[in-house]
Formats: structure tokens, sequence, C-alpha cells
């Protein structure tokens, strides 16, 4: 295993009432050290699943997972996530919701290089003076900024997003994927993030993963040309309309609405 993140023909099936469910069948996924990579597929084709796969949150049927050249057996705090619906907790201020992450798993930090740290998080992300702010004072965007900034407090290895902007408004999710590139620069990790906007794969990512209907393997993967921070406008380009295509068509085998010849 090279890469950073490493899944070799994973297999899994949920025990069900009504028997097994077979979720993933065959999924591969590689991100080099660095690297972004966005997972996109059919609702319930088993995104989430292989998200708490690579957190150690639970162990395939078959196949292998590998962080940084180890086999994941268990959960670890060198991986952050951070999904849909920032769950803050509301009798704590932001800064503190920031830190629970320390108090939960240990830290070699101090008390006051915490709060640097936390407060050094705040501020990429735009939250500078909210630091004392209740999650119920602020809006949708700067909630999932700051549920970004706790993702990141200990410094993991790897940053996994599950639909993070899912339910913000176009605009919103655009002030934050500019955000993403900036925290990106300034605290680097291995990303991989789950989403349904095709816009926002190939804007954030380098790579982008289609999986197949459940049970999901991997279908198709488009490499988007670009690494890091880019211009906005890289969007209206037609290069970018072209990918856009590409994956819309494959989301729509994924989905057996059209069939896998359409993609030649
Ligand atoms: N713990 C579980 N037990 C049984 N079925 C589950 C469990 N978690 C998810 N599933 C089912 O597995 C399928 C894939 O789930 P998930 O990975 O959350 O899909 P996605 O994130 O792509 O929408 C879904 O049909 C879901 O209902
Ligand atoms: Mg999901």
């Amino acid at each position: 295993m090279t890469e950073f993140i490493d899944i070799k023909g994973v297999k899994h099936a949920y025990d069900t009432a009504s028997g097994k469910l077979p979720v993933l069948d065959g999924l591969d996924v590689s991100v080099p050290e660095g690297g972004f990579v966005a997972v996109v597929g059919p609702s319930g084709c088993g995104k989430s699943t292989l998200t708490k796969l690579v957190a150690g949150l639970m162990k395939p049927d078959e196949g292998e997972v590998w962080l940084n050249k180890t086999p994941v057996t268990s959960p670890r705090s060198t991986v952050g996530m951070a999904f849909q619906n920032p769950v803050l907790l509301e009798w704590r201020s932001i800064i503190d919701n920031v830190l629970l992450p320390l108090e939960i798993v240990p830290t070699v930090l101090t008390k006051r290089q915490q709060q640097e740290r936390a407060r050094k998080l705040l501020s990429l992300v735009g939250l500078e003076g909210f630091e004392e702010k209740r999650p119920s004072e602020l809006s949708g965007g700067m909630r999932q900024r700051a549920s970004l900034c706790r993702a990141l407090v200990h410094s993991p290895d790897v940053l996994i997003l599950d639909e993070p902007f899912g339910a913000l408004d176009a605009f919103t999710r655009e002030d934050l994927w500019q955000v993403m590139h900036q925290v990106k620069k300034e605290e680097p990790f291995t990303g991989v993030l789950i989403t349904h906007d095709l816009r926002e794969s190939i804007y954030l990512a380098d790579q982008v993963i289609v999986l197949s209907g459940r049970p999901a393997k991997t279908q198709y993967v488009l490499d988007t040309g670009h690494k890091g921070a880019r211009d906005i406008e890289m969007l209206y380009t037609p290069e970018a309309a072209e990918m856009l295509h590409t994956l819309r068509r494959q989301i729509e085998i994924a989905q057996g609405r059209i069939p896998a010849e359409a993609a030649q």
C-alpha cells in the first residue's frame, strides 16, 4: 500500500431485520498524501459507510483499509470529520465547542496553547470575534465554519467531510468552498469530500470518484487537472463544462437511468 489513504477491494453488508444488505462491493479509493478526493454517487449507495471505514468506526467484511501505511482497525484522533448538520452544543460557546475534541482525546497542548489553537482556527475561517457566542447566535454557514474548526483542532492527517455544505444556500456554499481552499493551504490535510454537488466536487477536489449504485463499487475516476486553491472562474470554462457533463452522465449510469455504453 503506497498512498496515504488506500482502500482496496472493500466489500461490506449490513445486518438488517430483513437479512443482509450488501452496501459496498469492490470499492477502491486511493488518495496520495495532501491529496483531496471527492466522492459522488447515488443516494444510499454507501458513501457515508465509506467515511466510517476510513475513520475506523467500522471494519469491512472483506478488503483492506490503510491509512499512512498502517491497516485501520480502530477509531483514530488523526482523522477529523465534519457532517452536513454540525452538532454544536448549545450550552457551550463557539470556542468551547471547538475545544471539545481536546477534552475527549488527550493532547500535548497546554490549556493556553489549546485556546490559541482554537482562536487561530476560528480566525482562519472568518469567525474572529465570535468565540464567545452561542451556536444559536450564528448563521448556518457560520456554524458549519465552527464545525470545520472543531474537526481540525487535533491537526488531523485526514479530514473527512460528509456533505458538509449540503444544507447551505448557493452563495454561502461558494463562500465555504473558498474557506476550504484557504484552510487546506494553512492546515494541510489529506481530504475526502462526500458531496452530491458536482460543481463543488470539481472546484474543491483533485480527483472525483463516482460510485455505482448499491452495492457500490468504484465506477469512474475523473482527474480535475487542478491541485489546491483555484479561481472560482474555473467553473465557467469549457473544461469545467465538459467535466460536469461527464460526471452527470456517470451519475445517470450509476442510477441505472442510462446504459454504461452511453458514456462513450
Ligand atoms: N448501521 C446500518 N445498519 C443497516 N443499514 C444501514 C446502516 N447504515 C447504513 N445502512 C444502509 O446502507 C445503505 C448505504 O448507507 P450510506 O452509506 O449511509 O449511504 P449514502 O451515504 O451513500 O447515502 C443505505 O441503504 C442505508 O439505509
Ligand atoms: Mg450519506
